[in-house]
């Protein structure tokens, strides 16, 4: 990796997660904006960090929030007045940008039964509707119902990390939606998601970290930040035969675009 300075985007992060607890200020307040990330869209995954995620977008100008239930999150401390709930979120800052994150997870067996989390999902997605918020979705081991419910419901939104096939993301796409990619695709064994990569249409492709977690080679099992998005970004360059510049560049207008962030990455007091 060159040394240059790139304007950075991320779609996709949780530093309220635990293993920012050391360094947190350090890292949000100095290190990323030192090493060119001018935009970070932090998640909530349940009633709680929703807070916290608010609370870390109104200290740092560049970063926003997505509130939303996730769906390993998903058990009997969820209030019957849950969506109530979110919705005090959802209005509680412009700076609340997108319900997530979102989705099904038929990985863990310790998740809530898929009847309840295609629920909560489902209201999730209808709030977003009726809202006229982005939705950021995680869907792991569950491709169909995701897709089945995507088509029911017609979010503006993105599937981030995604793990389907090149023609699941042809189809993602075709329904208006956008995708995540991440650390994922400088994996060794990563094929399908090389695959996509190669697939997806520029103006469709959403750089993101996840981080604490997935970080990018060669930092693979390390805990990830934002200012590790151009590894990812060069390889999917690599893979286009274009620029690092170019994919950062896409992606970056990409998401300015999907989050109505036009007006408010203008404004001053959030640019400082
Ligand atoms: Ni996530």
């Amino acid at each position: 990796m060159d040394q240059e300075l790139y304007t950075i985007y991320d779609s996709h992060a949780h530093y309220d997660a635990e293993a920012f607890d050391e360094d947190r200020a350090w890292l949000l307040g100095q290190w990323l904006p030192l090493n060119g990330v001018k935009c970070v869209i932090n998640m909530g995954t349940r009633l709680r960090t929703c807070a916290s995620t608010v609370g870390l977008a109104d200290l740092n100008p560049y970063v926003f929030a997505a509130v939303g239930i996730h769906p390993e999150e998903i058990d009997d401390s969820l209030p019957e007045n849950w969506l109530d709930c979110l919705k005090v979120w959802l209005e509680s800052s412009p700076k609340v940008v997108a319900i997530g994150e979102i989705g099904l997870d038929y990985h863990w067996e310790d998740c809530a039964p898929r009847q309840r989390q295609m629920e909560v999902f489902s209201a999730q997605l209808a709030l977003a509707g009726r809202m006229g918020l982005p939705v950021c979705v995680h869907d792991r081991d569950a491709h169909a119902d995701t897709l089945s419910l995507l088509r029911h419901y017609r979010p503006q939104g993105v599937l981030h990390c995604f793990s389907g096939s090149a023609e699941m993301a042809r189809e993602v796409v075709e329904l208006g939606m956008y995708i995540g990619l991440g650390g994922v695709v400088t994996f060794k064994n990563a094929r399908k998601a090389v695959e996509v990569a190669r697939a997806v249409p520029l103006d469709r492709l959403l750089l993101e970290t996840d981080a604490p977690y997935m970080s990018p080679e060669p930092y693979r099992g390390k805990r990830n930040d934002s200012a590790k998005i151009p590894y990812t970004a060069e390889k999917i360059a690599e893979i286009r035969g274009i620029s690092t510049k170019d994919v950062l560049n896409a992606s970056n207008a990409n998401i300015r675009r999907l989050f109505n962030l036009e007006g408010l990455l203008d404004q001053p007091s959030f640019n400082t």
